[in-house]
C-alpha cells in the first residue's frame, strides 16, 4: 500500500479518532454530487475526487489538507446570497482552489479579482487551463503554495474556503485575513478555530465578518503578554 496513504490514515486517526477515519473513508467511496453540465457547457475539466495522497506535493503540511473535490455550484451560489456586499468591490480569494471551479463562479458573480491558493502543481495548471478557457478576457490569479504561506492582499476579500484543510492550518492562516474581509466556509468542520464573528450560519455553510481583532484574538493577545512579561521575569 502507498507509504503517502498510510501517512494520511495516520494522521487522521490520530486527530479525529476512528469514528472520523470512518467517516472519511465513506465520504470518498461516495460519488461527488456530480455537475457535469457546468463542465459541459464551459468546456472544463472541475468534477470528479482525487486524494492528496495521488498528487505530487512539495508541502510537508500535505496531511492535514482535504481530498480534492468540487464545491457544488447551488451550494456556491447560496453562500454568495449571503453577502451583504457589492461583489466588484471585493478580492475573491479561493484557499484551496483545487481546479478553480469556484474561481469561475466567482468571476461570473462579477468578482474583478480573482485568487486561487493551491499546493497542487497539477490542480493549479488545471484551475489556470479552465478559468481561461471560461474567461480569457480575465486574468485570474493562481498562487500554487501553501496557504500557510499565503501573504493576504491589503484589500476588502470575500475569502472563500470550502473544507479545504484541517484545524492546525485554519488556525494559523485565518487570522492573517485582511479587516473588512468576509470568509464563506463551506462544510464548516473547524468553526471554532475561526476567531471571527459568526455573521450566519445555513445548513453546511459558515459566514464570518473580519471587522477588527476580535475579543477572542485579544484574549490570546493579552494571555500571550502576561506569559511574556512571566518570562522577561525569571
Ligand atoms: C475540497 S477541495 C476544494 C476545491 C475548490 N475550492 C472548490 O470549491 O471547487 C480542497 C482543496 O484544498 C487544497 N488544499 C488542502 N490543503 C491546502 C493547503 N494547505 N494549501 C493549499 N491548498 C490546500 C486541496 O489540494 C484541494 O484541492
Amino acid at each position: 500500500m502507498n507509504t503517502r496513504y498510510i501517512q494520511k490514515a495516520y494522521k487522521v486517526l490520530r486527530n479525529e479518532g476512528i469514528h472520523g477515519l470512518g467517516a472519511r473513508l465513506l465520504r470518498h467511496s461516495r460519488p461527488s454530487r456530480r455537475n457535469d453540465d457546468f463542465d459541459l457547457k464551459h468546456g472544463v475539466s472541475t468534477d470528479g475526487d482525487i486524494p492528496l495522497w495521488k498528487l505530487a506535493i512539495d508541502s510537508r503540511n500535505w496531511t492535514d489538507g482535504v481530498f480534492y473535490r468540487p464545491v457544488a455550484i447551488d451550494q456556491f451560489n447560496r453562500a454568495m446570497s449571503h453577502l451583504p456586499i457589492t461583489p466588484s468591490d471585493y478580492v475573491f480569494i479561493d484557499l484551496g482552489c483545487g481546479k478553480g471551479r469556484a474561481l469561475i463562479l466567482a468571476a461570473q458573480h462579477g468578482f474583478k479579482c480573482i485568487i486561487g491558493v493551491e499546493f497542487s502543481h497539477e490542480l493549479c495548471d488545471i484551475a489556470r487551463a479552465n478559468f481561461k478557457q471560461v474567461r480569457p478576457d480575465m486574468g485570474a490569479l493562481i498562487a500554487c503554495q501553501d496557504a500557510r504561506e499565503f501573504v493576504f492582499p491589503d484589500a476588502p476579500a470575500v475569502v472563500f474556503m470550502y473544507d479545504p484543510f484541517g484545524a492546525e492550518t485554519m488556525a494559523f492562516t485565518i487570522p492573517k485575513v485582511k479587516p473588512d474581509s468576509y470568509i464563506v466556509y463551506v462544510n464548516p468542520k473547524h468553526a471554532k478555530v475561526i476567531p471571527f464573528e459568526l455573521m450566519c450560519s445555513d445548513e453546511g455553510l459558515a459566514v464570518y465578518h473580519v471587522s477588527s481583532p476580535t475579543p477572542r484574538i485579544y484574549a490570546a493577545r493579552r494571555s500571550a503578554g502576561r506569559f511574556a512579561s512571566r518570562v522577561t521575569r525569571l
